[in-house]
């Protein structure tokens, strides 16, 4: 086997080496559908109203964390023989171009490593693969590769991890010698695994009843959509020809469908549902493009019956009843992309016609009907499909992302309200702005995230926040007038985004342990082989030294447990001689280093969103505030796995700035106050609701979604239906007429990209280097599955489609019979 795999290493030496790592997103879904055909016209915003809830008269403060700063970078000393003591390494014999990681359970400890030796040829299938499990967090391994019998496992499906803890794990191979499928299934956490022969070829992974892992779904390569209840044993296909399929809240299943048979026709399909796995199917949409779940809500884009435009429709009650959504129509060549969404409200990117690589995201309120004009010219190719996009999920109401100026250049933006209002980020104290940039006088920050690495920028990893690690934010940047392409800095926020510093520099890998307690970082330097960590326990301000062997590997990337709450890190890599190639993993267990669980001393009460204590409504965000205690900088300490962040909310009394205005009325600039659009006829047609049971009654004012005010102003005035406020005829009559030419536009059929971000339930991690590595050398992680989540409410939307694209995303492809 060395042998002939050494041959095909020289075969592949020109392969791609990037070093590719992706983080888990923490948005719940995303569809992006990308077509080509004729420009469309330009859509107008029809109303001023948008503007939505603006706080007119606030400045831009930019608050300041007040907690401690004054650390003096001594507090560890001593630490190597501890952590020496503690590093485990362990060898893997084996020469293959891939590694796929997942950690089962929550706090198991268990990893299964799947490594992957594929012909990378058109057409070939050979593979082989091998299995490791451990179950002490990856200090060891041990090679189980007996259990699924030496077949060759398609890692471009990944390991299928079930939901919460079930310890269910599915993997899909080839039957040997022929063209079926099999897959090994597992109950108990990988300790032991049957196979079953599938009567079909699926074209995806697998995908879990997220409420019920024994309920399994998966399309098949001829798009039928096949259904075991019982994790796997015996199968049934419950349709034919179906497009897209995603599991919805309580067992429920959405899929699209076409009638004659063909997936190409986007347009002309149908929506259907079941919520009795197949014995009955609803069809609840017709003449669909495409569809997307976000929170509770249900979004369609429809066709409107003139032309090639479509529009997004809207239901809260899984697709029975729908309404218009208040968003511009699309034409072919334009998306829509659900880029966050909880069960408040959802952020919606709408593509810009032309191929401009921007668009405007639009803010809903709590129907999903109305929306608000949040931020325009942000960037989103259309190409790559790539958005900068971010939920900071360590602080609530926080996002960031970046617009494409008119020049091209980009530049980062942040919001601290849920997209209200976005700001530059602050140009970190420790750091210098860009004399030779074109406008030296506008200094920022600027985040490095999706967009730099479909770029291929050095950008190791995305931006990085942890629900647990409370105000922490770890990412690439550079500062000046915007995003530099030279090699970026690590620079780190303890503050949920307002303020930052530059903690590393250089690009590295990253990772938060013990909920913010530790953090772990690893120079990326694709060339050099590497034999030092490095990690701190203030939040990235000191950060120490540890060589964890002395003679150094060829990094591939970082592995810890989803999560952020183990001690127990492993860095992964190969060593490279004449004569082979070997995986090698380092683990690192931090747990000695922190030689006492922290006490109640150890933390100090933090003001989220605050800057001046003195004001009573200071840090007042969608209503209320949050107190959290928090670790102080100078504490060594360990927060435990059984850490939980505790928010103390209080309320805050309303203002008008926690309402925004409803269909109909506007905000005039440096006012609150919602007043009544003159004339709605004619011009504002297409902006006119027109759901059937929806009350459309307002008094022009709707509170925020999620927004938790109480007292204070409540904005009184009588009530008007809004419907009389519209033609509402031709509306009516556009909705209905589901008749649609048999358009020419089948004729060019370019491959159709739905693009989602993968929602992060128990953790799945890929680690992939091609095969041949040779020069490159291909890291891929994908966390999966995490259900951390206590409402657990984001979970339906799971990444269903086929191939893991590079970025970290899923395309479909039309063409079903091409999987590659
Ligand atoms: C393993 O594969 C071989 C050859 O395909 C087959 O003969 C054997 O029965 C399999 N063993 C198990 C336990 O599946
Ligand atoms: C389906 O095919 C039939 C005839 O084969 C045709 O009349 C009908 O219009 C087609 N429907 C769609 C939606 O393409
Ligand atoms: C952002 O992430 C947080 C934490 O995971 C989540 O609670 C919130 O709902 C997310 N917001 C949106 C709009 O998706
Ligand atoms: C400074 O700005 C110039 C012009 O935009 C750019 O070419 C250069 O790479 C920037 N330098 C750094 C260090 O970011
Ligand atoms: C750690 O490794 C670096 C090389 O990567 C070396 O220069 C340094 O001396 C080593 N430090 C110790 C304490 O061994
Ligand atoms: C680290 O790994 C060990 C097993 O080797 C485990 O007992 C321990 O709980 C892990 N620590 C954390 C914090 O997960
Ligand atoms: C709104 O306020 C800003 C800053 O306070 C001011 O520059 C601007 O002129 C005001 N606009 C109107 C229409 O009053």
């Amino acid at each position: 086997m060395g042998l002939s795999a050494y041959c095909v290493l020289h075969l592949c030496v020109t392969f791609a080496v990037a070093l590719e790592v992706y983080q888990p997103r923490q948005s719940p879904g995303q569809s992006v559908f990308v077509r080509k055909s004729d420009i469309v016209e330009g859509f107008r915003l029809a109303t001023r109203s948008l503007p939505g809830w603006l706080a007119p008269a606030e400045q831009h403060r930019i608050r300041r964390r007040s907690a401690d700063r004054g650390d003096t970078c001594d507090a560890l000393r001593g630490y190597e023989p501890k952590l020496v003591a503690n590093t485990h390494s362990y060898i893997f014999n084996d020469l293959s171009g891939s590694v796929s990681l997942a950690w089962v359970g929550d706090g198991t400890g268990v990893i299964l490593a799947l490594t992957t030796f594929q012909l990378p040829f058109f057409m070939i299938k050979f593979g082989q693969s091998k299995l490791y499990r451990s179950n002490d967090y990856g200090k060891t391994f041990q090679d189980v590769t007996d259990l699924i019998n030496n077949t060759f496992i398609r890692t471009e499906f990944g390991i299928a991890i079930g939901p919460e803890n079930s310890g269910k794990v599915i993997m899909t191979g080839d039957v040997s010698g022929g063209p079926g499928s099999r897959i090994f299934a597992s109950a108990d956490f990988g300790n032991s695994f049957t196979h079953y022969d599938l009567p079909f070829i699926p074209l995806m992974q697998i995908t879990y009843n997220p409420h019920d892992a024994n309920i399994l779904l998966v399309t098949s390569t001829h798009n039928q959509l096949w259904l075991s209840k019982d994790f796997g044993i015996n199968w049934k296909k419950i349709y034919d020809m179906v497009c897209m399929v995603k599991w919805g809240p309580e067992n429920t299943i959405f899929f699209t469908s076409h009638p004659n048979g063909s997936c190409i026709d986007r347009g002309m399909l149908d929506l259907k549902r079941t919520t009795d796995y197949g014995k009955t199917i609803k069809t609840m949409a017709n003449n669909i493009f495409s569809f997307g779940l976000g929170g509770r809500f249900v979004f369609a884009s429809v066709m409107t019956g003139k032309g090639t435009l479509r529009r997004i429709h809207v239901s809260v009650d899984q697709g029975e009843k729908w309404n218009m959504a208040q968003l511009p129509h699309v034409g072919y060549e334009q998306f829509y992309s659900i880029l966050a969404a909880n069960d408040d409200m959802v952020f919606m990117h709408v593509d810009e016609p032309g191929d401009t690589g921007f668009g405007t995201i639009y803010v809903s309120d709590d129907r999903g009907i109305v929306y608000s004009k949040s931020l325009e010219r942000h960037l989103y190719t259309t190409t790559g499909g790539d958005t900068d996009f971010t939920n900071v999920t360590s602080l609530r109401g926080v996002f960031i992302t970046s617009t494409l100026a008119e020049d091209s250049s980009v530049q980062s933006v942040v919001s601290f309200d849920q997209g209200g209002e976005w700001l530059p980020l602050l140009k970190p104290a420790n750091s210098k702005c860009n004399t030779t940039a074109k406008d030296p006088e506008k200094c920022s920050l600027h985040i490095h995230a999706a967009y730099s690495t479909s770029m291929k920028l050095n950008i190791p990893m995305l931006p990085l926040s942890e629900p647990n690690a409370v105000g922490l934010i770890i990412a690439h940047g550079s500062v000046g007038d915007s995003l530099s392409t030279m090699n970026p800095d690590v620079y780190v926020s303890d503050d949920g985004g307002y303020s930052w510093f530059r903690a590393l520099k250089g690009p590295h890998h990253y990772s938060i342990l013990d909920s913010g307690g530790l953090m772990v970082a690893v120079e990326h330097s694709p060339t050099k082989p590497i034999n030092q960590i490095k990690f701190s326990t203030d939040e990235g301000q000191c950060w120490s030294v540890y060589n964890f062997t002395n003679e150094p590997i060829h990094f591939t990337g970082l592995a810890s447990e989803p999560g952020a709450r183990s001690m127990n890190v492993s860095l992964w890599g190969y060593r490279d001689s004449v004569i082979s190639q070997y995986w090698v993993s380092f683990t690192i267990d931090f747990r000695e280093l922190l030689t006492r669980d922290c006490v109640t001393n150890d933390y100090v009460q933090w003001l989220a969103h605050s800057d001046d204590i003195s004001d009573p409504n200071d840090g007042c965000m969608l209503g209320y505030k949050e107190k959290f205690l928090r670790l102080r900088k100078d504490s060594v300490c360990w927060n435990g796995r059984q850490y939980e962040v505790n928010p103390q909310p209080t309320l805050c009394t309303c203002t008008l700035d926690d309402f925004l205005c409803d269909f109909g009325y506007f905000r005039k600039e440096n006012s609150s106050e919602c007043l009544e659009q003159a004339n709605l006829k004619g011009q504002d047609l297409e902006f006119c609701l027109h759901g059937k049971e929806e009350k459309l009654k307002t008094s022009g004012y709707r509170k925020i979604p999620g927004d938790k005010c109480e007292g204070g102003i409540m904005p009184e005035r009588k009530e008007i239906d809004l419907r009389t406020r519209c033609v509402s005829d031709m509306v009516e009559s556009e909705l209905r007429s589901e008749v649609l030419k048999s358009s020419s536009s089948a004729a060019i059929i370019v491959t159709v990209t739905i693009v989602m971000l993968l929602s992060i339930m128990a953790g799945v991690l890929f680690i992939k280097k091609y095969v041949c590595g040779g020069r490159f050398l291909v890291h891929r992680y994908s966390v999966l599955q995490q259900h951390a989540e206590a409402n657990g409410l984001d979970s339906v939307d799971e990444p269903l489609e086929t191939n893991h694209a590079p970025n970290g995303k899923i395309e479909f492809h039309d063409d079903s019979d091409e999987v590659s």
